[in-house]
């Protein structure tokens, strides 16, 4: 395996299709090892924008523009870090072979509307999930939870993330809103929804696995310590490393998270998303990139959920050890406003053993993911305090 010199004509190239936090810091982990790096994202100044190479703001759905912008650049490997990308264009110019697209093409197609992923999981692989259903209608919505899926329940436009019109049916009377909701807030409004069982689950997790290159150059599939993590309203707040599991329990989601990556195929790492409950275990979703849970690897792993993916997809070598327990609190914007600034920092940063990242997001919303404290330790319970208290000192003002 060849790094060339960036810039030049030997140039290893890689591009990031989304650039926010998370492709900040894979870009970050590639700068590192002497990688070009092209930050692509739908608007000025991303966070990724600021640490890469070159940097374009184009609308990633659109095919024909996406295609046209990597004839220009000429990336080796394409790395998808969003969900809204023209994926069938990604296919064919992975087909062609104009380009690699880590981990596959076919990956982010299966993994950008939840139908496609649940389908493979729980029909093809027979890998157990909530009981679900899909709906097109108001209609069909009843006759899903009625015909099993029952309550509570969970209803989710099949295109969306972070938690983006999702809600919890209790009752009758609350499925109408929930699909007025869903309808609203779809990212490519396909008029669909998943309904799903509520799995009442002893905690969640996100097991990061990673599949790379061994030393015989073959692809091996290795783990990092579970992270267990709190969602509010379907978008994470606190996360934590390592989330204690039984053995039985650990081994399921193991089984689970090597039979879906495998499927999914190519190298890097991804991020599965596991309901517990004493020793059974739940497939929830997959994401083929870091996750944002991950975050708290900046601190804990000895490599970072970036660097594991900048290694995989470059077909090198990683290693998954746990440095110490670790836990990250997100830092929101707490203001609608561009151009904020965050204070108090230096109190934040007093909490022993602590870290703060801020992304650098141009423009800041009240419930905006603007930064993250980290704290590592001895002890689980306590880093997560202490990534608390540090992320809830840090002030967002009016500059
Ligand atoms: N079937 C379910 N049973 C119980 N809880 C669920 C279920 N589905 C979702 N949740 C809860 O809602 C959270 C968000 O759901 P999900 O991961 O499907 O949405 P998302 O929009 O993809 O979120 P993200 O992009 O942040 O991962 C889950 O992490 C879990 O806490
Ligand atoms: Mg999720």
């Amino acid at each position: 395996m060849k790094i060339g010199t960036p810039l030049s004509k030997s140039a290893t190239r890689v591009m990031l299709l989304g650039s926010g936090e998370l492709g900040k810091e894979v870009i970050i982990a590639l700068q590192r090892l002497g990688v070009e790096v092209i930050a692509v994202d739908r608007y000025a100044d991303a966070p990724g924008h600021q640490v890469a190479h070159r940097a374009h703001v184009i609308d990633m759905t659109d095919g024909q523009v996406l295609r046209s912008l990597v004839g220009k650049e000429k990336p080796d490997i394409i790395v998808p870090e969003i969900e809204a990308i023209d994926t069938d264009t990604l296919a064919e110019l992975e087909k062609e072979g104009v380009t690699e697209v880590m981990p596959t093409a076919r990956a982010t197609q299966l993994t950008m509307n939840r139908e496609g992923i649940r389908r493979l999981a729980a029909e093809e692989l027979g890998l157990r999930t909530s009981r679900y259903g899909f709906a097109e209608s108001l209609n069909e919505l009843l006759q899903v939870i009625d015909g099993g899926v029952g309550y509570p329940c969970i209803v989710k436009p099949v295109m969306s993330s972070s938690g983006k019109g999702q809600s919890t049916i209790h009752a009758p009377e609350d499925i109408e809103s929930a699909w007025t909701y869903a309808m609203s807030a779809g990212r490519v409004n396909r008029g669909k929804v998943i309904v799903e069982e509520m799995v009442p689950f002893d905690y969640e997790i996100t097991l990061l696995t990673v599949r790379a290159l061994d030393e015989r150059g073959e692809i091996q599939t290795v783990f990092c310590e579970p992270i267990g993590h709190v969602q509010e309203k379907g978008d994470y707040v606190e996360s934590w490393q390592p989330q204690a599991m039984t053995l039985k329990a650990m081994r399921n989601a193991r089984h689970i998270a090597t039979t879906v990556t495998a499927e999914l195929g190519g190298r890097g790492i991804f991020g599965v998303e596991l309901f517990i409950k004493g020793d059974d275990v739940w497939f929830s979703e997959v994401s083929p990139r870091p996750h944002d849970t991950g975050m708290v690897t900046m601190t804990s792993q000895r490599q970072s959920e970036f660097e594991l993916h900048a290694r995989a997809i470059l077909g090198l070598p990683v290693d998954t050890e746990l440095l110490s327990a670790g836990a990250s609190a997100v830092i929101y914007g707490g203001l609608d406003e561009k151009a904020i600034a965050f204070a108090d920092i230096d109190q934040a940063l007093s909490v022993p053993q602590t870290e703060i990242r801020l992304f650098g997001k141009p423009e800041s919303y009240l419930r905006r993911r603007m930064g993250v404290a980290l704290a590592y330790g001895d002890d689980v319970n306590d880093c997560r305090q202490r990534a608390q208290e540090s992320a809830s000192r840090v002030h967002p003002v009016s500059a």
